[in-house]
């Protein structure tokens, strides 16, 4: 089984989208996917309404997932960690250990060709059009990430 962890900041915008996108792309019985965030302030709360609309909107139902804080044991748990905006990866490798931990951190965008930035901005306080970009870079980088995936397995 690979494991592949998304972070951001809340765990109710960016990362449950990326889960969800994610799941949606890969064989679920070899590669399992989860998503936390750096901040604890929404802790067992649904996502946001509107990344579960979005989602909704591409036959994607993230609807299931619950808020949790990003804790150190899951760079043990995880083979791959996905984090949205250099926030999140500083926060993330601020509580890195290892060189081994450090290496299984990744800015979710970074392998894209073409891309300007490499930060999924966070939509939290924008309007729907923020959570459709956002969706839509996800979409991109998750079609990378399963291909990349199936090397693993
Ligand atoms: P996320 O967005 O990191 O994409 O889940 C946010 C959600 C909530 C907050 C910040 C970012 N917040 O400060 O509550």
């Amino acid at each position: 089984m690979v494991k592949v962890l998304m972070v951001c900041l809340g765990n109710i915008c960016r990362s449950p989208l990326a889960e969800g996108i994610l799941k949606s792309k890969v064989d679920q019985s070899s590669v399992f996917v989860d998503s936390a965030g750096t901040g604890g302030w929404h802790i067992g709360e649904l996502p946001d309404a509107r990344s579960v609309g979005i989602a909704r909107q591409n036959q994607i139902d993230i609807s299931d997932q619950r808020c949790r804080k990003f804790k150190v044991s899951d760079f043990d748990n995880f083979d791959f960690i996905y984090v949205m905006d250099s926030a999140n990866l500083s926060d993330v490798l601020s509580l890195a250990k290892t060189e081994i931990h450090r290496n299984k951190v990744k800015m979710i965008l970074s392998h894209q060709e073409g891309v300007h930035t490499m930060e999924v901005p966070d939509p939290y306080y924008g309007g729907e059009r923020g959570f459709e970009k956002v969706f839509n870079l996800l979409d991109e980088a998750s079609e990378h990430i399963a291909k990349s995936l199936s090397y693993e397995e």
